[in-house]
C-alpha cells in the first residue's frame, strides 16, 4: 500500500533558541512567549526534551477543514490503536469507523461535548469486548485511544478524545446509533480531521507533582 508522506502539524526547523525554548524546537505564540518571560524560570516550567517532540505536539484539535481523511490514514490510525499495550496482551478492542455525515451529525447530537463532530469528517469509536479483559479493558482501550491520538498528530491530522464510558446515556446512545452489541462496551469516540487550529506543543509537568524515592 502506498503510504502518504508524513505531514507534521508544526515545523520544528529554524526556531530561535531561548531560555524558555531550549533548542528552539517548539513554536510559541506571542502570548505564551510573554507568559514564559514573566514566569520565574524554572519555577514550574519544565523544558520539553526535543527527543519527545511527537508526545508534546499531540494536542486536542476540535476544528477541522473540509478535507476527508484518506483510507491509508484511517488504516494507519487503526494499526496504531491495535499496537497499544493491553493486560495479558488481551487486545480487547474493536473499532467502529464512521465517515457518513448523517451518522457523525447524530453522534454530535448525542454527545454534549462532542459538537466538533458536526465538522469532523471521521470518528473512531474505541470499543471493548470485556470478556477478553474483564479487569483491565478500560485501561487497555485508553492506551489504544492515546495511540490513535499520537498517530493522528504524527500524520498531520487533528483529533480529540471524547469520553463515553462510564456515562450511561452516552454508552446507550452510541450502542443504538452504531449497532454495538449488548456485550460490547465503548470507552471513547475519537473525532478526526485535518486541523483548522494548531494548539501549541506543551508539557504540563509541575515540579510539585514529582516525588523522589518517597512521596
Ligand atoms: C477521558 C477523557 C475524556 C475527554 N472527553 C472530552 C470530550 O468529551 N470533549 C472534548 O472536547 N474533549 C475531551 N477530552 C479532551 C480533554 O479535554 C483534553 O485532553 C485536555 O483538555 C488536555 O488538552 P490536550 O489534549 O490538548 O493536551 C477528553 C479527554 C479524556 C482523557
Amino acid at each position: 500500500m502506498n503510504r502518504p508522506a508524513v505531514r507534521r502539524l508544526f515545523s520544528f526547523d529554524n526556531l530561535p533558541s531561548t531560555i524558555d525554548n531550549p533548542g528552539g524546537w517548539w513554536p510559541l505564540s506571542p502570548q505564551s512567549q510573554i507568559r514564559n518571560r514573566e514566569s520565574q524560570f524554572p519555577k514550574e516550567v519544565v523544558a520539553m526534551d526535543p527527543r519527545l517532540r511527537s508526545i508534546f505536539a499531540r494536542r486536542s484539535v476540535r476544528k477541522y477543514t473540509d478535507q476527508k481523511v484518506t483510507d491509508a490514514d484511517v488504516q494507519a490510525l487503526l494499526e496504531a490503536g491495535a499496537a497499544a499495550p493491553s493486560a495479558n496482551n488481551s487486545k480487547p478492542w474493536h473499532f467502529v469507523v464512521v465517515a457518513e455525515r448523517k451518522t457523525l451529525d447524530k453522534m454530535a447530537d448525542l454527545l454534549p461535548y462532542g459538537k466538533m463532530l458536526y465538522q469532523a469528517p471521521l470518528a473512531i469509536a474505541v470499543c471493548a469486548d470485556p470478556s477478553l479483559s474483564p479487569k483491565y479493558w478500560q485501561q487497555d482501550c485508553a492506551a489504544s485511544t492515546e495511540n490513535i491520538l499520537l498517530a493522528a498528530s504524527e500524520l498531520g491530522l487533528g483529533a480529540v478524545w471524547l469520553g463515553i464510558y462510564p456515562r450511561e446515556e452516552r454508552l446507550a446512545g452510541c450502542r443504538e446509533l452504531l449497532g454495538i452489541p449488548a456485550i460490547i462496551e465503548t470507552l471513547s469516540v475519537i473525532a478526526v480531521g485535518h486541523p483548522a487550529e494548531r494548539p501549541e506543543p506543551r508539557t504540563q509537568l509541575e515540579v510539585a507533582r514529582v516525588h523522589r524515592e518517597r512521596w
